[in-house]
């Protein structure tokens, strides 16, 4: 342990204990004690249930439903925890807020995933943990040091245990190219690509057509969240009408928003593979969806922060992924 860090302590806000718990469980510490309440009039109160003092605290909070509540929660606990005297904290957030407006395409719009680094930075974060930005130069957003893991590896190690005979990886649209070509070259399968058309700022998106062979393949469709499930479901279509066989899908962030857990339901996708960075709870639990833990990963990177170890060498050989 460093030596001018007393204690390594982790606390939550309430959008995913259970992830936070298993985490504690890896590192084999007890979940930090925090009250959280909401008054009437939406203001939130928290309060840090134990002594920080000179500590190296890691608050974990992830975005999801109701997302500014909850996002208020996170900067809150980060400013409590900055006035109980923590010596250093780091913000974990499995899934970043905001994390697909980062960039003006349109005048007059807020850059708003920088905003939320801003915020965070404003509230007393000394560092970032994320998981899987929508696009890595979202890094440069923070003027604090920024560790940015990829539960890539998470993926990869599920799918080369199945069946991968005659299978495609395909990238739903041009962005994810890049993306859905190194999982190809680590599953060894050949890749294809969805030309996806978004409309306005709709959550809406139309797949239109495909490059590459899939005709009597297998697919596998990789993205980095599933959202409303639109682009997920429309490259599931457009693959069934070009003759593919069997889909799956591997996706980092399950948002599942709106209808996404019905569409994923209708739809001709077989299996969709997804991590706990966001809970995947009540009714959004069904057969089609499997989750897979990311807790380790996390764990491993909060203890090697708090050594004051290099964290890269999780996710090698997938830098620059
Ligand atoms: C888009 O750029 C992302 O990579 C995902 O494809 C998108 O967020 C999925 O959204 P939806 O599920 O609403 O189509």
């Amino acid at each position: 342990m460093r030596a001018n860090y007393k204690m390594l302590k982790v606390f939550a806000g309430l959008s995913n204990r259970p992830l936070a718990r298993e985490i504690c469980q890896f590192l084999d510490i007890p979940l930090g004690e925090v009250e959280i309440i909401e008054f009437k009039n939406e203001n939130l109160f928290v309060k840090i249930a134990e002594n920080v003092r000179e500590c190296d605290v890691f608050v974990i909070q992830t975005s999801t439903s109701p997302v500014n509540t909850r996002l208020i929660e996170m900067l809150l606990m980060i400013d409590a925890l900055k006035h109980a005297s923590a010596a250093r904290i780091t913000a974990v957030l499995p899934y970043f807020p905001y994390v697909r407006s980062d960039k003006k395409d349109q005048p007059r719009i807020s850059i708003a995933a920088r905003l939320m680094a801003d915020l965070l930075d404003a509230a007393g974060a000394d560092r970032i943990l994320t998981m899987n930005l929508h696009s890595f130069q979202i890094q440069g957003f923070f003027r604090m040091p920024a560790d940015h893991l990829l539960a890539t590896p998470v993926l990869i190690d599920y799918f080369r245990k199945t069946d991968l005979e005659n299978t495609v990886v395909v990238a739903p649209d041009a962005g994810s190219a890049k993306r859905a070509e190194k999982y190809a070259t680590l599953l060894d399968l050949p890749m294809a690509i969805v030309d996806k058309r978004r409309i306005g700022n709709q959550d809406h998106a139309v797949a239109k057509h495909i490059i590459g062979e899939v005709k009597g393949k297998r697919a596998l469709i990789f993205d980095d969240e599933i959202s409303t499930g639109g682009s997920l479901v429309n490259t599931a279509d457009i693959l069934a009408e070009q003759g593919v066989t069997d889909i799956r899908a591997g996706v980092i962030h399950p948002v599942l928003c709106g209808e996404a857990v019905e569409r994923i339901q209708n739809s001709n996708i077989s299996e969709v593979i997804v991590t706990n960075t966001i809970p995947v709870e009540g009714e959004k639990k069904i057969d089609k969806i499997k989750v897979l833990s990311v807790a380790k990963m996390f764990a491993k990177a909060i203890n090697r922060i708090h050594n004051g170890e290099s964290v890269s060498v999780l996710f090698s050989p997938f830098e620059n992924f």
